[in-house]
């Protein structure tokens, strides 16, 4: 580059080629979703252009991309009035009420026509107004009471999807004055990659992704918004001079993407009420794919014309409506804590809670993980709290609610329950061993065995499906076998006979004889499954996977050393420690030879080998997978056959998106590529496994 900035307009050129280049790359990136080059290259410009605008500071402009923080934090907020006031929406919670608000409609503009509707997802985020003069932004506020708000322009210019200078248009004059509305929130898998900082570090977390995303915008210095990621969707259009808008919103939002400004690509037009409910369901169905909060679907009357003619209510458009989705955090009072014994003998807080409908479902628990999470919440039995369940994700409390808090959800039903602190039993609340504090946070019952609630997760795990998979072998089962002494270990399920089965509650003659065949055919089980079963800390399917194709046989496995077992992919100090410890207990090689003398069995030879059953197929993981974690998902798919790749392309066969995915889903669609979610790979594996 030196030889272009030896002169002074050399440079003028060069800064110019980089920031429209940089600009090129931003419209592809955060506006499009579609970059064309790699992250390395668009850094490789960014530095170019810092480094030139150093050797030149008097060049530097406020558009420039370096300039997104500016140099000094504010001391105050400055005021900001509205020129056009920023309504908020009417709201509905179902079909019926939908039609009415299109009945309205057409009796106001006395009309039998088919109304088109521009539908979109509701963001649960910040509302704000940018400002664009000639095309450069020049302020952005918060929507405050709708008529006043602050102005955040320090903070909003951080954020990568909002231009600082608008793309011109050939056909399109660019306005004098554009005030763009919009949602600013936090992606979902910013947040929880945030918090689990602010966990790691101590700091303070937050409960959502919309707090988050409204406490970074109200800070002064803008080098915290800058390191937060924060993200926005325009979604209308306030002062406009000096530059006709199209006839309908849906081309608005056509010209305000070209602008570079980003509108969401979950938006459709559709015709008639009937339309949008089928488009809220459909919405709905993708809302925990989605990696943004929403908390409903807006409609909108699509032709500009027409939402002019129906006019306002005092503080809601005639013209659009909110069709919201079932709350993911409501509050509910605690009205114990209980302790939950696992199969290590982990000892688990759940509180029990008021039931209250949230995400969709009726929740009554909720696992508080450890002493620490309580202490961190400052929880108390009798609290009054907010639990979340955003996905199928097991509900959460993420907030004990201060009473001053005003601007949290009501308390659906007061209910009294005297307040009191949770204290750890000293005793074990299954067997009346002795809690031992188990590293730093954990506590864990000391009775081995002899604790007839790891008895019962042992037997658990060991029947479950991606273990020996007994069919009709369930929790209150196992919990009845346990308890009369007629199970001890997972050995004794293979002795069980009819007689002893027709005692027990709730089981007649032929679920008996159903069980006794599915124990029969779990006899014959495959290594890696039988691996899982034991229970081995840290060995799950994927490692006892890995595990099986090194050793090929459990012999080989069992006198295998620490540094034998650390040889194996994937497989560190700590798993191969609890490995050799596992089998160095005599007890457990007992219960191993007693599960062989019994008649389980597997083949070694066939596990040892790789299935070409999914030959040629490539599938990508995307978002949140909950059951198993992304490494099993790859082991398992890998065993098959298949190959697992990180990026979406025409070649993929399969993308696979639990909660948070984001834009490899966006692509997936785009290219027609199938997606399953969790439950549907799941049900997919098992009939691929199965087929071995
Ligand atoms: S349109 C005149 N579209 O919902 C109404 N609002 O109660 C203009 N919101 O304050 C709002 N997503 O913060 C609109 N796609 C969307 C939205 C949306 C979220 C928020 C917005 C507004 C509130 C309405």
């Amino acid at each position: 580059m030196s030889s272009n900035t030896d002169s002074p307009q050399g440079v003028q050129a060069e800064l110019q080629r980089l920031r429209t280049a940089i600009a090129h790359h931003d419209y592809l990136y955060h506006t499009l979703d579609s970059p064309e080059i790699p992250d390395v290259e668009y850094d490789r410009l960014f530095q170019q252009l810092e480094a030139l605008e150093q050797a030149h500071p008097e060049l530097v402009t406020a558009d420039s991309p370096t300039q997104r923080v500016g140099a000094q934090p504010l001391s105050s907020f400055e005021q900001v009035t509205h020129e056009i006031p920023m309504m908020s929406l009417a709201k509905v919670f179902n079909g019926e009420d939908l039609q009415d608000f299109e009945e309205r409609i057409r009796k106001r503009l006395d009309t039998d026509a088919a109304i088109a509707y521009s539908c979109e997802p509701k963001i649960d985020g910040v509302a704000v107004s940018l400002l664009y003069e000639q095309g450069a932004l020049v302020r952005a506020a918060t929507r405050g009471d709708g008529v006043t708000g602050e102005d955040i322009t320090h903070n909003v210019r951080t954020i990568r999807d909002v231009p600082l200078r608008l793309r011109e248009q050939a056909d399109t004059p660019m306005p004098a004055r554009l005030e763009v509305r919009g949602e600013i929130y936090m992606s979902r898998a910013g947040f929880e990659s945030m918090n689990e900082e602010a966990v790691k570090s101590g700091a303070k977390t937050f409960v959502n992704p919309r707090n988050a995303a409204a406490g970074t915008l109200r800070q002064l210095d803008p080098a915290i918004a800058a390191a937060r990621p924060l993200h926005m969707f325009c979604y209308s259009v306030g002062v406009v001079d000096g530059c006709d808008l199209p006839q309908t919103l849906s081309e608005t939002f056509g010209l305000l993407q070209s602008w570079g400004l980003r509108v969401n690509p979950e938006r459709a037009v559709v015709t008639g009420a009937e339309a949008c409910l089928a488009y809220a369901a459909k919405l709905l169905e993708r809302r925990a794919a989605l990696d943004y909060e929403i908390d409903g679907a807006v409609i909108k009357v699509n032709r500009l014309k027409l939402q002019d003619e129906l006019g306002f209510n005092a503080r809601t458009p005639r013209w659009a409506m909110a069709y919201k989705f079932p709350a993911e955090e409501v509050s509910t009072v605690v009205r114990d804590v209980e302790f939950q014994v696992g199969r290590t003998g982990t000892i688990t807080p759940v509180a029990r809670l008021s039931p209250v409908f949230v995400g969709g479902v009726t929740v009554s628990n909720a696992t508080l993980h450890n002493m620490a999470e309580i202490a961190r919440l400052g929880l108390q039995i009798g609290d009054t709290v907010i639990v979340r369940r955003a996905g199928d994700v097991i509900p959460k409390i993420v907030k004990v609610m201060n009473k001053a808090d005003d601007d949290e959800p009501e308390t659906p039903e007061e209910e009294q329950v005297e307040r009191r602190p949770v204290v750890m039993p000293s005793h074990c609340p299954a067997c009346g061993s002795e809690v031992e504090a188990a590293g730093e946070v954990l506590f864990r019952c000391s009775g081995g065995l002899v604790c007839p609630a790891q008895r019962k997760e042992a037997i658990r795990h060991f029947c479950a499906r991606a273990a020996l998979d007994i069919e009709g072998l369930g929790d209150k089962l196992i919990e009845q076998l346990v308890d009369r002494h007629m199970v001890k270990d997972v050995a004794d399920v293979f002795h069980l006979n009819g007689e002893e089965l027709a005692g027990l509650e709730r089981m007649a003659e032929k679920s008996a004889n159903n069980l006794l065949a599915a124990i029969d055919k779990a006899r014959s089980t495959t290594l890696p499954r039988f691996l899982f079963g034991l229970g081995i800390p840290e060995v799950g399917e994927a490692t006892a996977l890995a595990l099986t194709q090194h050793f090929g046989n459990l012999e080989a496995l069992i006198t295998a050393d620490q540094a034998a077992l650390e040889a194996v992919e994937d497989v560190g100090p700590v798993v191969a420690a609890h490995i050799v410890h596992f089998f160095s207990n005599e007890d457990n090689l007992e219960v191993i030879r007693r599960l062989q003398t019994a008649g389980v069995h597997w083949r070694d030879e066939e596990v040892a080998e790789q299935s070409d059953m999914l030959d040629g197929q490539t599938f990508v993981l995307t978002g949140t997978l909950e059951v198993m974690t992304r490494d099993e998902a790859k082991a398992r798919l890998q065993a098959l056959g298949a190959k697992v790749a990180g990026s979406v392309s025409k070649k993929t066969t399969w993308v696979v998106a639990g909660p948070g995915a984001g834009s490899k889903l966006d692509k997936a669609v785009e290219l027609n590529v199938p997606v399953m979610d969790e439950p549907q790979f799941l049900a997919f594996l098992q009939e691929q496994e199965g087929l071995l």
